[in-house]
């Protein structure tokens, strides 16, 4: 693989109620860094409005570096029950099938991993779940990445099951972090709770690595608009927040998972840890 190589982690622009400042100085990052890609981790947009889907199609469309996106919650009809049920990713996809769905760069690969769901018995259905086909198909395609190559995985929630107070949250989480572990997975990327963290969890497998990046909306919750400059070099993987207000790296970073993106956290406020320790390969600057 080349030396070093680097990935930009966008997340929940939520188009409709986007940080227009912030993603100019992403555009202009982009045009002078060069990425290798652009992984966008979901909810691109606020309410799956078509004008919305215009918005972000327009803005990606700019971007001349290879750009994946997943679904998130926020990227179903929200309004239309009958198309939500009867093709709840069509919209979606009308953006997605212009863009690459993995991606295989030297030395490292890139494997969706649907979190989003149309329905479910519970509520809210915002919550993410891991359908037993969602994890095997993604386990499939990390089967076939080429030997020698590090695998990220990109999904919209953050795979923790259980919060802090035993609360349920990503259903089929636990499930699907042990067997990415167990297939020595690099990272899982993810985003939805609008907060940036970069942490190790214990599966029953081994250690998984787990890199959520913040908002580029104006819904943020306890840290300015920001997104994730990923540096891949041939012995680690290292994560820098970039935002306008140049906040340091680590005072970005949560040090657990917040269970979803409201409502704010008052500065001050704890987050009780959730079985997630800071990565053991921390950012350096
Ligand atoms: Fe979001
Ligand atoms: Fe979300």
């Amino acid at each position: 693989m080349a030396d070093t190589l680097t990935l930009f982690h966008l997340s929940d622009i939520h188009f409709g109620l986007e940080d227009r400042v912030a993603l100019g100085a992403v555009s202009a990052a982009i045009t002078r860094q060069q990425p290798a890609a652009v992984l966008i981790t979901g909810d691109l947009t606020m309410r799956a409005r078509r004008h919305e889907f215009a918005a972000a199609r327009d803005w990606i469309g700019a971007l001349k570096v290879p750009v994946t996106v997943e679904v998130g919650n926020h990227d179903m009809p929200y309004f239309n029950l009958f198309e939500r049920f009867a093709d709840p990713y069509r919209r979606f996809l009308e953006v997605q099938r212009l863009l690459e769905k993995q991606l295989t760069l030297p030395g490292i690969s890139v494997v969706p991993l649907l979190t989003s769901v149309k329905a479910q018995w519970r509520w809210p259905w915002s919550e993410g779940r891991v359908s037993g086909r969602a994890l095997a198909e993604t386990l499939a395609a990390i089967d076939r990445v080429p030997k020698g190559s590090r695998v990220l995985v990109t999904a919209h929630h953050p795979l923790i099951e259980r919060g802090p107070r035993g609360q349920l949250l990503t259903i089929g989480g636990t499930a699907a972090m042990a067997e990415l572990a167990k297939r020595g997975v690099a990272a899982v990327l993810s985003g939805h709770v609008h907060d940036p963290f970069d942490l190790i969890a214990e599966t029953a497998n081994g250690p998984l690595r787990m890199i959520g990046a913040g908002t580029l909306s104006k819904r943020i919750r306890s840290t300015p608009a920001s997104y994730n400059e990923i540096t891949v070099t041939a012995d680690a993987i290292t994560v820098r927040v970039c935002n306008s207000a140049e906040v340091p790296t680590d005072q970005m970073q949560l040090d657990a998972v917040p269970k979803n993106a409201l409502p704010p956290r008052q500065p001050g406020e704890p987050v009780a840890p959730i079985g997630a320790v800071p990565a053991v390969d921390p950012p350096t600057h």
